[in-house]
């Protein structure tokens, strides 16, 4: 046993690739994404209750391998949390710090405060039927966020405090939120959610960041909340993306945000095959356009050339993963495999979609080992 660790001690100093590495449970040699950018990031999926009660084996295998972090698809936005005013309901998210914990995974809190899957109280009148106010609107924020935060304290590393609250070409969204309290809800969000939980990191997380409009708001919005004393650790690029999607100017996005000083984390990736039905593709959940056959076209199975484009896809953004390692501290799948993404059914219901490094069967595609060899021979510079 001792010659064997000594050979491979020698093996490491005399630079083999790890290609030879054999850990002892990992007897295969089998290259985990975890494992493979254990010295990068941490890499994460997004999973919930439909995992967990899962009876496949290989699912849970295929989880506890592959990544080293999680994060609730649903169950701790608001509405899970907090279905009723001052009414707590921690089922789901605890059911999945529990995984979490036995598989050694960390655990990202999505979300405190976002428009969407957000309960009606929050918005509504009183209990005198007094409509909301200000001060309401504050008081019910702070409960909402002590409540969720103060239950998960050391059980989940950082939060994402604020969901979405810019627009594509930089404005603030017109939401509730910030139709009552003005862009104040933001550094009011940061400040309680560090009250509730000094230690948890605090992010603010987005999609279509690849806009250079809203990646100056970002900017813009990092500069005041730190101007402020407030804590800010990272920027959630939220990262649903398609084949079309500009990665230089995603790339820049991350630069720009690195160059504050904040570490940056890939927290919703996925790559889209199917065409968008509209002008410019969004995440907002809210968005919803009728089925018809012609935007589903690969309802059979992904014809070899889309796969190639994603293959292309997907190692030209870890490339751009691997040379800022640095400066990201964690990317998150949304989801497991194809079978379960949400974008079978969004903006479209019912579609066939392809969008993850694991297939139907839970198997990995061909490109995830070409994304692994890349990582393994040094060919992109950190
Ligand atoms: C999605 C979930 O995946 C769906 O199951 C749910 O029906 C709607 O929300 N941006 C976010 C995520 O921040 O919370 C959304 O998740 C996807 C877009």
């Amino acid at each position: 046993m001792h010659h064997i660790f000594t050979i491979l001690s020698l093996g490491i100093l005399l630079g083999f690739t790890s290609d030879d590495k054999i850990c002892p449970e990992n007897p295969q040699g089998i290259h985990y994404l975890k494992d493979i950018f254990a010295d990068d990031f941490l890499v994460g999926t997004a999973i919930d209750y439909g995992e967990i009660r899962d009876t496949t084996n290989i699912l849970h295998e295929l989880i506890r391998n592959e990544f080293s972090a999680v994060v609730c698809e649903n169950s701790m936005k608001a509405d899970h949390t907090e279905p009723q005013e001052g009414i707590f309901n921690f089922r789901g998210g605890d059911a999945v710090v529990c995984y979490a914990e036995r598989n050694g995974q960390t655990v990202t809190g999505h979300c405190l405060v976002w428009h969407s899957q957000c309960p009606a109280w929050m918005f509504g009148p009183d209990s005198c039927g007094n409509p909301v106010d200000r001060d309401i609107l504050i008081r019910r924020m702070r409960n909402h966020i002590y409540g969720v935060c103060a239950h998960y304290r050391g059980k989940v590393k950082g939060w994402d405090v604020v969901n979405e609250a810019i627009e594509g070409d930089g404005s603030w969204r017109n939401s509730p939120y910030y139709r009552i309290l003005g862009d104040e809800f933001i550094p009011l969000a940061f400040q309680f959610a560090h009250e509730a939980d000094p230690d948890a990191e605090l992010y603010y997380n987005d999609y279509g960041m690849d806009s250079p409009r809203k990646r100056e708001a970002v900017v813009r919005l990092i500069r005041t909340l730190k101007a402020r004393g407030l804590r800010f650790d990272a920027v959630g690029m939220q990262s649903h993306l398609s084949l079309w999607t500009d990665l230089s100017e995603y790339e820049k996005s991350i630069e720009a945000f690195a160059a504050e000083g904040v570490k940056v984390m890939a927290t919703e990736l996925d790559v889209s095959v199917l065409p968008w039905p509209g002008e410019m593709p969004n995440a907002d959940i809210s968005t919803n356009f009728e089925y018809q056959e012609k935007y589903n076209p690969y309802r059979d199975g992904l014809p070899n050339d889309i796969l190639a484009q994603q293959a292309d896809f997907y190692r030209q953004l870890f490339a751009i993963y691997r040379r800022h390692s640095a400066d990201i501290t964690r990317v998150t799948f949304w989801g497991v495999h194809d079978g379960t993404s949400w974008l079978n059914n969004f903006p479209i219901h019912g579609r066939t979609n392809y969008p993850l490094f694991f297939d139907r069967s839970l198997q990995r595609k061909p490109f995830v080992d070409d994304i692994i060899r890349d990582a393994l021979s040094n060919s992109y510079s950190k």
